[in-house]
């Protein structure tokens, strides 16, 4: 029978038995995923594991005092936070390529960890042999390490890691679909806040921007992701809907008449979707006045952004990111 309790019995069981007394490390995304794996494997080996999180640059507005202050609160856990904006904005130099970023994401992220690795050996003794991830059935499947599914996209926390990895995964979510992680995570008593966060990529908005990832385009759309949650909160709908990616067309420009005159700036697309598990979606049918206003408030406060555009393709054809 499947439950939530036997789920996190069966795992806690087999997680201890593999680790033994070795150490493991855990990166947190400020996501549901690796949260309830962290919080799974603290359950199995208490403080042999250590968490990383990796500020890779490409996180939104707020997200990394999130993971700071709300995880580390409700569970106690170790912590090392890494900045490491600078290494990964000089890795994407000149791509624009959705797979070459990914992957370029995916293998810096490792990087990042082996190198957070040997500190914790540096200060800790025993050494660091398991890297848990968070990685769920939908993303096995779509990188075709299920069944049949052809691979679709290189997800970073499957299909980008490097050749050299120096770690033994465990990966304890390999079997759940999203709403089996959440009651995992109620069960293991994470906050609502944590629990039903919605879901966010691990590559952050480095998939988010069509084009070139630079600082100053990932400033101009973490101020539009920023609004566009904030407005959808503010209209009570976080729940109503699974997700919704905001996209900057970083090499489209349109002509507007903004303020005093005429300017060429950048489309932000809105991309809110309804699923159950993220393996199809569908368009959400959002009110027009919450559309409205979030579309005059990233107009009125962006620079840069002169036209709000609505995705309103289901998955399939779309896929929920755009790259
Ligand atoms: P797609 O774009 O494939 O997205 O329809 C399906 C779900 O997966 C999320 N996503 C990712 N999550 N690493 C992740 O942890 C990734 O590389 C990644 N790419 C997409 C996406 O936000 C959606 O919820």
């Amino acid at each position: 029978d499947w439950t939530t309790g036997n789920v996190i019995d069966e795992q806690v069981a087999a997680i201890r038995e593999l680790v033994g007394d070795k150490r493991a490390i855990c990166g947190l995304s400020g996501g549901v995923d690796s949260a309830v794996a962290a919080a799974l494997v603290q359950k199995a080996i208490g403080s042999q594991l250590t968490c990383v999180y990796v500020d890779h640059g490409l996180m939104r507005k707020g997200e990394t005092e999130q993971v700071e202050k709300d995880f580390v609160a409700a569970t106690g856990v170790q912590l090392k936070v890494v900045d490491a904006e600078k290494r990964f904005l000089d890795a994407l130099k000149g791509v624009s390529d959705p797979e070459e970023k990914r992957k370029i994401i995916g293998r810096e992220f490792i990087r990042v960890f082996e190198q957070a690795q040997a500190e914790i050996i540096a200060d800790e003794g025993p050494a660091v042999e398991f890297l848990v991830q968070g990685t769920l059935y939908p993303d096995v499947v779509e990188s075709g390490g299920g069944t049949g599914t052809a691979n679709i996209k290189s997800h970073h926390n499957v299909g980008g890691l490097p050749e050299d990895l120096e770690f033994q995964l465990i990966e304890p979510l390999r079997k759940l679909f999203k709403d089996e992680v959440r009651m995992v995570g109620q069960e293991l008593g994470l906050p609502e806040e944590i629990v039903q966060r919605q879901p966010f990529p691990g590559p952050g908005l480095g998939i988010r921007i069509v084009g070139e990832v630079t600082k100053e385009r990932l400033d101009l759309l973490r101020e539009a992701d920023a609004i566009a949650r904030e407005e959808l909160t503010a209209a009570g709908l976080d729940r109503d809907i699974w997700q919704c990616p905001v996209v900057l067309l970083a090499d489209v420009r349109s002509v507007g008449v903004q303020g005093d005159g005429r300017t060429y700036g950048h489309p932000i697309v809105l991309r809110p979707v309804s699923s159950e598990d993220a393996m199809t979606a569908d368009w959400s049918r959002l009110p027009y006045e919450v559309l409205g206003k979030i579309s005059t408030r990233i107009t009125n406060e962006v620079r840069d952004v002169n036209r709000v555009v609505l995705d309103v393709t289901s998955k399939p054809p779309g896929t929920i990111e755009w790259e």
